[in-house]
This record gives structure tokens, C-alpha cells and sequence, in this order.
């Protein structure tokens, strides 16, 4: 299982997660391993996309009004948190691959940081939303799998060779 951070305008417009310029690179990698999207359960801490309207100049200088996506606040994290719980309840996935600090934070809390704990393996109760809004830990532990998310990627290609080898290790430790 995949747990990203929200969905950008190419997954609003298609429904399909992971399909615009992050959700390619994610896809070289995984068939670099021999998998598909098939073999995967893909979703995301937040399932609407989080956006900011911002000035766009275009080439003749004619400014309009541009949605650009953004890092999801604290509220949409909780509105989505129960469809998340609830796929993590139903799938059952032997590995929990979380893709940056926002999938990361959402299931173990903000001690956590992906640079410090990225390529480790957290066996560990997650966070789940409780009737008050508010997270509490869950009963069972869950095996999670921090790795970057694959837009770090495009603005860091440094991160290439760690994210493979994390990818690569989170694999072989479902196929045993
Ligand atoms: N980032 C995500 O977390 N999910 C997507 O579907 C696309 C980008």
C-alpha cells in the first residue's frame, strides 16, 4: 500500500492517483522493480485536491488567475481521515510504503521527519481518527515504510538512488 499526500489537478481531472508529473517518475520506478500499478493499493492522506489560486502571466504579459497545489492544513487531513482508516482496516497491506512527510506524519505523528527515517521500518500502531476529531493510536501495529515523495524527485534528483533503494527494500520485504 502507497499513502501519498493529496491529489494535483492531473488526478482531480482523471481519478486515477499517482498519473501527473510525480505519479510518472513513481511508475518508472515501481516497473523498475517489476511491478505495476495493479500490484499496488495506491491512495493519499487527503482525497480532494488542495489548491491556491495564484497570478499567472502568460506570454503576452495578460495576467489571470491560476489554481496551483499546496501542501494540505491540518482540516483537510482530518475531514479525509476516515476514508483512510478505513482502507488501511479493509487492505490489510503486509507493507505500508508512506510517500513524504505528509502521508509519513499522518499515520505516526509529526516526530517523524522522512529524511530522518526514510528506508527504516516502523513496526507500530498508526493514527486513526476517534468520534472527537482527534487522533489515537491504533490497537494493532502496522509495518510502515517511509520514502520520499517522488515530486522531491523532480526538484532533487540527488534523492533518485535512496528512493529505488528504499522502494527496492520495502519490495523484497513483502516478497519475503
Ligand atoms: N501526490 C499524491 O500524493 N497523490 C497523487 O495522486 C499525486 C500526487
Amino acid at each position: 500500500m502507497l499513502v501519498g499526500e493529496a491529489p494535483g489537478e492531473t488526478e482531480i481531472h482523471n481519478g486515477i492517483p499517482f498519473s501527473g508529473r510525480a505519479g510518472k517518475k513513481l511508475m518508472e520506478f515501481l516497473e523498475g522493480l517489476g511491478l505495476t500499478r495493479e500490484d499496488v493499493y495506491i491512495t493519499s492522506a487527503v482525497r480532494s485536491r488542495p489548491y491556491k489560486w495564484k497570478e499567472k502571466r502568460d506570454r503576452q504579459g495578460k495576467v489571470e488567475m491560476k489554481k496551483y497545489n499546496r501542501t494540505p492544513i491540518m482540516g483537510e487531513i482530518i475531514a479525509h481521515a476516515p476514508i483512510l482508516d478505513y482502507e488501511i482496516q479493509q487492505v490489510q497491506a503486509p507493507i505500508i510504503v508512506t510517500l513524504g512527510n505528509i502521508g509519513l506524519q499522518r499515520l505516526v505523528g509529526k516526530t517523524m521527519k522522512i529524511t530522518d527515517v526514510h528506508g527504516q521500518v516502523l513496526q507500530q500502531p498508526v493514527l486513526q481518527i476517534n468520534e472527537e476529531n482527534s487522533f489515537e493510536w491504533s490497537d494493532n501495529n502496522y509495518c510502515i515504510f517511509p520514502t520520499f515523495h517522488p515530486a522531491a524527485l523532480l526538484r532533487d534528483e540527488s534523492k533518485k538512488i535512496s528512493f529505488f533503494r528504499d522502494l527496492k527494500e520495502a519490495v523484497n520485504k513483502v516478497k519475503g
